[in-house]
């Protein structure tokens, strides 16, 4: 039996010695170990024998196994380590190479104004709320006081889909919509972004889709001193602590008084230059009380409720707060020209 236990590990580790890959080594396992192997067929005459015969092969099969375990880990991790080496030579990297640039996206000026203004009546406590683009001719005009004969409902202005569906050209119809959806008749502090349309040809100030966000106050008392207070904290907190704000008379059908709100030049501070056409004021917004006329058409009582508004360009603060001069250049989208405000982060 010692004999043919020698002979049977010399043939196993001359198998070992000769394989070069995994595969045959785990067919060398189970050729000298497996279940049909013959040092199985010996495991399994164990039974048959006297104790003393039991005890010698044991013995024998014992070496068997330490001698064929140690000469198969010391093949298997050789082989192992010599496939790893190839990997790690054929993987090689050549750090020396220029990396591949990933250039970091940057949010577009009319975002960012929106975020900074969204951010400013959030931390007041307004809700900040969406409407359509496609509106009703209610909803847009004659809800908001603008009688049929008004120049803004005139076809060279608005762009009508049917007699009584267009493309809002203000974000005014928002407030209507809100007045409306708010069946308790609660009090309501709410800002509106969005995108309008109008008739205009495009050019360096004008074109025919721009941006605007507004803005509605409704509740008891109400006044004119708590709409100055906001659009104060609005251009404080947008242009900075030293700005002031003018209020000018003006008229819109949807508020009584009406004011065109100016701040002070974000360039010149006040003093006169280029930007403000040496006035010191910059116009930025149209506001006013909430006319008593749309109060009832959107079923609030006007003699318990009033209100205020206000209506901001956002493209007219984007091109004021980065320098930008040419209306296009903010809708073209040319990456080049746009990764230019990623600098002039405040
Ligand atoms: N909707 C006006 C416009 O497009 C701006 C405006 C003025 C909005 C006064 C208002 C407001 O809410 O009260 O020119």
């Amino acid at each position: 039996m010692k004999e043919k236990l020698n002979a049977l590990l010399e043939a196993a580790k001359k198998e070992i010695n000769e394989a070069t890959d995994e595969n045959t080594m785990n067919n060398i396992k189970s050729k000298f170990m497996g279940k049909d192997s013959e040092f199985t067929s010996v495991m399994k005459s164990f039974k048959d024998l006297a104790d003393d015969a039991k005890k010698e092969l044991g013995t024998l099969t014992n070496e068997f196994r330490v001698s064929f375990t140690e000469s198969f880990e010391n093949k298997y991790n050789e082989i192992k380590t010599a496939l790893l080496n190839k990997r790690l030579e054929t993987e090689r990297i050549d750090v020396t190479l220029p990396g591949k640039r990933v250039s970091a996206g940057t949010l577009h000026p009319l975002t960012k104004v929106r975020i900074d203004l969204e951010d400013l009546f959030v931390s007041m406590g307004y809700d900040v709320v969406e409407g359509p683009q496609i509106e009703t001719d209610d909803n847009c005009f004659t809800k908001l006081n603008i009688p049929k004969d008004h120049p803004a409902r005139d076809t060279q202005d608005t762009f009508y889909i049917t007699d009584e569906m267009l493309l809002r050209t203000q974000t005014s119809s928002v407030q209507v919509r809100t007045m409306l959806a708010n069946t308790e008749k609660t009090p309501i502090k709410m800002v509106c972004p969005g995108k309008v349309y109008r008739r205009d040809n495009d050019d360096a100030t004008h074109s025919h889709q721009f941006m605007q966000f507004e803005g509605l106050v409704v509740d008891k008392n109400i006044s004119l001193s708590d709409l100055k207070g906001t659009l104060l904290e609005m251009a404080r907190g947008l242009l900075g602590p030293n700005t002031n704000v003018r209020f000018r008379p003006s008229f819109f059908g949807f508020t009584e008084p009406s004011y065109e709100v100016d701040v002070t030049c974000f360039k010149c501070g006040g003093k006169g230059c280029a930007l403000c056409k040496n006035i010191g004021w910059i116009e930025v917004l149209g506001s006013g009380m909430v006319h008593p006329n749309v109060l009832r058409a959107c079923g609030y009582d006007p003699e318990i409720y009033t209100g205020f508004a206000f209506g901001v360009g956002i493209e007219r603060i984007a091109m004021f707060k980065y320098g930008i001069t040419d209306l296009r250049n903010i809708y073209t989208n040319d990456v080049r020209y746009l990764n230019n405000f990623a600098r002039k982060e405040d």
